[in-house]
């Protein structure tokens, strides 16, 4: 299978790392540092100045008047759908092939996630199904569709037009899961201003992320915002301690915002790097592998970097063989995790196929020219 096969044990330092967040720490080092022993000083963990800045910058960014700062990306799913009001009784629409965080924070507000398939080529939510699945949900009428949550799959932003018509067609909201995409755009729009309502997640190895737990959500509705701040913060309005709603500890530390404001001083670099790198391995790969397909005007954040072959167990041993990194990012369809067994079932082939065939490669903004070529290298070797 492969014609240049390696030692099977291979010096650390020749290891190309799957995510590697000690080399991204080496460049920002002193101002981490100084950014958080200025948290020490104040000594306002909760909330601090840090959060505010964060929070203004974050909006900027992404172009909106809002972004809130929450615990994690879940969180900020969850919270998000208790702002908007959704509950029993009510369908939260969600790609099949995606992480579990999607479905699951539907199923914390205990509301129904309705899988719905993607497409082959952008991995992301499928329009035709959904107004497939939307028609089955109202034909059943146990259910009323409420929102429609597309996933932006490893930094990919979905068809947010073709879902927005469908959405708005049937009254629905469309709420999306950016977990992963933060830094992407298409057209004119960037991730957190591409839906009315979008979370997205600051994990240490996301594109943007933290030395902890972190998420935002970002709104451009005044609404929202508030209900959203009120929500992560025990329902309370303001400093007050009455309790208006039924809310949560959903805030982000200060002193992981604090991380945040220095990563966000190389984030537009980084962002460019990872695009680098995918583009190189696109170049390389396509036709030999299924890759990600980036419709026209698309920017994706480039999280993950995925590819498909029909047997990934023979490269996933060649990629180890060589001490390169690799993940399959997703094994399991949603639909088929044990925890979400009692949502409604419909078939769901695109999604069962990847996941039987993803493999993902290393993806991080400071892979080297020579580890590139070595991963490549690897790829084409074993797909012969
Ligand atoms: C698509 C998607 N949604 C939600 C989440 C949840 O984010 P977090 O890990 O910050 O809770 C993730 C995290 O990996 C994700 O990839």
């Amino acid at each position: 299978m492969a014609s240049n096969p390696q030692p099977a044990v291979v010096a650390a330092n020749d290891r190309i790392g799957f995510f590697d967040l000690q080399r991204q720490q080496r460049r920002i080092h002193d101002d981490v540092r100084a950014r958080m022993d200025a948290v020490l000083v104040h000594g306002q963990f909760i909330l601090g100045p840090e959060v505010s800045e964060l929070e203004g910058k974050l909006a900027a960014f992404a172009g909106v008047p809002h972004a809130i700062a929450v615990s994690s990306g879940r969180d900020a799913l969850m919270i998000g759908l208790m702002a908007l009001g959704i509950g029993p009784g009510d369908a939260v629409f969600v790609p099949a092939f995606t992480f579990a965080a999607t479905a699951g924070a539907v199923c914390s507000i205990n509301a129904t996630p309705i899988f719905v398939d993607v497409d082959p080529e952008t991995r992301n939510m499928d329009p035709a199904d959904l107004e497939r699945a939307i028609d089955e949900v109202i034909a059943a009428g146990e259910l009323k569709p409420r929102v429609v949550m597309p996933v932006d799959l490893y930094g990919l932003p979905a068809d947010y037009e073709a879902i927005g018509k469908i959405a708005a067609r049937h009254d629905m909201t469309v709420f999306s899961d950016a977990a992963q995409s933060f830094g992407g755009r298409a057209g004119n729009s960037r991730v957190g201003g591409m839906a009315p309502i979008s979370a997205t997640s600051f994990y240490p190895t996301k594109p943007l992320g933290c030395y902890g737990d972190g998420g935002a959500i970002l709104t451009d509705s005044d609404e929202l915002a508030e209900a959203v701040r009120t929500l992560r913060s025990h329902g309370r309005q303001g400093t007050g301690d009455v309790a208006v709603r039924n809310g949560v500890t959903g805030r982000l530390d200060t002193l992981q915002a604090a991380v945040l404001l220095s990563k966000l001083t190389v984030f537009e670099d980084e962002l460019e790097k990872r695009d680098a790198v995918a583009r190189r391995y696109d170049a390389a790969l396509a036709g030999k592998v299924g890759i990600q397909k980036q419709p026209s005007g698309y920017f994706s954040a480039n999280a993950i970097y995925t590819i498909t072959l029909p047997n990934r167990e023979a490269l996933k041993a060649e990629l180890d063989a060589r001490g390169i990194g690799n993940a399959f990012f997703y094994r399991v369809a949603l639909h088929q995790h044990p925890a979400f067994a009692e949502a409604p079932k419909r078939p769901l082939p695109v999604s069962e196929r990847l996941a039987d065939t993803v493999i993902s490669l290393p993806m991080h903004p400071d892979l080297t020219d020579e580890e590139v070529e070595r991963v490549i290298a690897a790829v084409l070797d074993a797909v012969g």
